[in-house]
Parts: C-alpha cells; sequence; structure tokens
C-alpha cells in the first residue's frame, strides 16, 4: 500500500456500502470515505459510524462527502452506486440507469485516485464490470468485480442445510455471472474435503444449486423495499481484506479473461488470486465437458450484453 494507512473509497453510501465501511472499521484495517449523491447521507452514515469508535475500539477514520475531493489517493475505489431490485425485477432490468452511474462515477473517482484498484458491486454486475475496464482503459489487474465471492457464501449456505454439517468445514464455489446463468461447481464443493457429489443424490444437488442461484431473490422478496446487504457487505470487505494484506487468497471474483477456459476478452467470476497490486493470476480448474459448456455460455451472455453498449 502507498500510505501509512490504506484508504478505501466506497461510492454509495447505500445498504450495501455503508455495510462494507462498517465490516472494514470493524476489522480496523483502512481509513474509509463514502461517498453519495444523497446530501447528508454519507456525512450521517461517517458520523454514525464514528461515534461507534469508542465502543467497537477500532482506530482507522470514515468520513462522508458528496464530492470525490476526500478520495484523493485512495488504494482501493468500491462502488456500489446505484438502484437495487425491487420483486420482480432481475439484475439486467437496472442496466439503463445503473451504466449512466457507473459511468460517471468510475470518471470521477479515476480522477483522484488513479493509482487504485477498483472493484465493482452495482448490478448487472459482470455487465458493470467489462463496462468500467472498457470506459476507464485500466490494466486488468486494477479493475474486478464482486459477485462469485457472495454467490460461493449462499452456496455454502444452501449446502450446510442440505447436508446438516457445520459452515466451517464448507467449502463452495460458483463461477460465472452473478445472474441467471450462474454456475454452481458441485464436484468442486466439499464438506470436510468431501465433494457434495458423494455426499447428496443428484436431485438434492440441483435443488442447493437453485436455491444458491435464487439466494438473492429470495432476499428481495422478503424485503420488498431493495436487496441484500449483510452478506454483499461482508464480500466487499473479504477482497478489500486481501488487497490491503497481500494474502494472495483465492476467491471467486469477476476478473478478465484471455483465452483462459477458452474464453477470450470478457470479466466474469472464476476463481482469482487477489493482492496488493489487485488481480494476480486466473485459477483453471480442471472443469469436465459440461461444466466448461455451461460456463462458456454463461460468457456468451455477458459477452452479448456488453454488446448493446454505447462504448
Ligand atoms: P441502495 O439504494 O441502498 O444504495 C445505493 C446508493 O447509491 C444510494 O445511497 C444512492 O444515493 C447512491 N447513488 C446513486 N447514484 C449515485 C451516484 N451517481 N454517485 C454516488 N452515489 C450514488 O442500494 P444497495 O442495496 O446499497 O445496492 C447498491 C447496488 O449494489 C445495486 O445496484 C445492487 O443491485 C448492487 N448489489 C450488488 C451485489 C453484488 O453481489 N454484486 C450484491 C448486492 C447489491
Ligand atoms: C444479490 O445477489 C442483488 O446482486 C444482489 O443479492
Amino acid at each position: 500500500m502507498s500510505k501509512e494507512q490504506p484508504k478505501v473509497t466506497i461510492v454509495g453510501a447505500g445498504n450495501v456500502g455503508a455495510t462494507a465501511a462498517h465490516i472494514l472499521l470493524l476489522k480496523d484495517i483502512c481509513d474509509v470515505v463514502l461517498v453519495d449523491v444523497a446530501p447528508g447521507l454519507p456525512q450521517g452514515k461517517a458520523l454514525d459510524l464514528m461515534h461507534l469508535r469508542s465502543l467497537a475500539k477500532f482506530q482507522h477514520t470514515v468520513c462522508g462527502s458528496n464530492d470525490y475531493a476526500q478520495t484523493a489517493g485512495s488504494d482501493v475505489v468500491v462502488i456500489t452506486a446505484g438502484v437495487a431490485r425491487k420483486p420482480g425485477m432481475t439484475r439486467e432490468d437496472l442496466l439503463g440507469i445503473n451504466s449512466k452511474i457507473v459511468r460517471s462515477v468510475i470518471t470521477s473517482a479515476l480522477e483522484y485516485s488513479p493509482d487504485a484498484i477498483f472493484i465493482l458491486v452495482t448490478n448487472p454486475l459482470d455487465i458493470m464490470t467489462n463496462m468500467a475496464a472498457r470506459i476507464s482503459g485500466l490494466p486488468k489487474q486494477r479493475i474486478c468485480g464482486m459477485g462469485g465471492v457472495l454467490d460461493s457464501a449462499r452456496f455454502a449456505y444452501s449446502i450446510a442445510r442440505a447436508t446438516g454439517a457445520d459452515i466451517n468445514s464448507i467449502d463452495a464455489l460458483t463461477v460465472g455471472a452473478h445472474g441467471e446463468s450462474m454456475v454452481c461447481l458441485p464436484r468442486f464443493s466439499t464438506v470436510a474435503g468431501v465433494p457434495i457429489t458423494e455426499l447428496l443424490d443428484e436431485d438434492e444437488v440441483a435443488q442447493v444449486c437453485r436455491d444458491t442461484v435464487t439466494g438473492g431473490a429470495q432476499v428481495v422478496a422478503f424485503l420488498k423495499t431493495g436487496s441484500a446487504f449483510y452478506a454483499p457487505g461482508a464480500s466487499i470487505a473479504r477482497m478489500v481484506e486481501a488487497i490491503i494484506r497481500d494474502s494472495g487468497e483465492t476467491m471467486s471474483f469477476c476478473a478478465k479473461l484471455e483465452g483462459e477456459y477458452g474464453i477470450d476478452d470478457v470479466f466474469m467470476c472464476v476463481p482469482v488470486r487477489l493482492g496488493a497490486a489487485g488481480v494476480q493470476e486466473v485459477v483453471e480448474l480442471p472443469l469436465d465437458e459440461q461444466e466448461l459448456a455451461q460456463l462458456r455460455d454463461s460468457a456468451a451472455k455477458i459477452a452479448a450484453q456488453v454488446a448493446t453498449l454505447d462504448l
């Protein structure tokens, strides 16, 4: 990291952005700047979080702003600005409005933090990450999107429910779009090292995969006014922590493929190593023909949507 204290800007101080800020402060690993267009919102949430400081005993600070001056020199910029879906909406329904928001946000944020690593969160995640990468011209190491960390966490939860196993003994993995064409990988998802394909029958495996893909929509159906934010906030914090601590940890997130898995020039979720310089390496799993076909189908769907944008 470039300075004494790592600095993380979160654009969009709504449910997801503020939750990510909260978790990062509890971890006490970076200073946070919250930016939002809503007057008073980032300032109010930042002040509330600073009031938490003596209770939660963290040293790092958070401030809120409606412009980007205070974000200058950030190490990481997380973009959660945009509209969240309501019941009956898919993530793709948000494309028109959110693409305009993300275009303006990435331009402003880059101006003040030209060396930052950018993490897109705004939906539809895969399209926004592909779009932001093209608009910004950032090298592939410094721009990525959060999707697979959350989807894999939901997969782990579904597996825990189906098997009765301790959540801590489960490693689960999803790849592909953060959307309907998400690909759950049961052969690469284990309970205490045993693939779930050896613990559950075919119907049960299909059910845990369906529960995973519909996990976000299930939350929306309950909340009615917006979408999930606790697990998304924690997923963002996990990625930011890997960057700040230069952990080199492998997790599923949206990164650029350049021939890996036979897919070229598309950002999508696959297992990737993440560290201080950003995206280190795409990990190529030995997928079978069916898994590869599903991943390539998901890539084609993302590419088709990106092609509809005026880039
Ligand atoms: P929210 O409505 O609570 O917060 C969004 C915030 O963005 C609002 O405070 C709004 O004022 C702000 N905003 C709008 N335009 C802006 C601009 N031009 N500059 C700065 N701020 C601006 O929504 P929530 O729940 O926080 O979700 C945010 C986004 O994240 C949505 O698009 C949602 O679909 C997406 N999301 C993505 C996930 C993922 O896994 N990638 C998971 C959960 C949500
Ligand atoms: C989710 O999966 C809406 O993308 C968001 O909860």
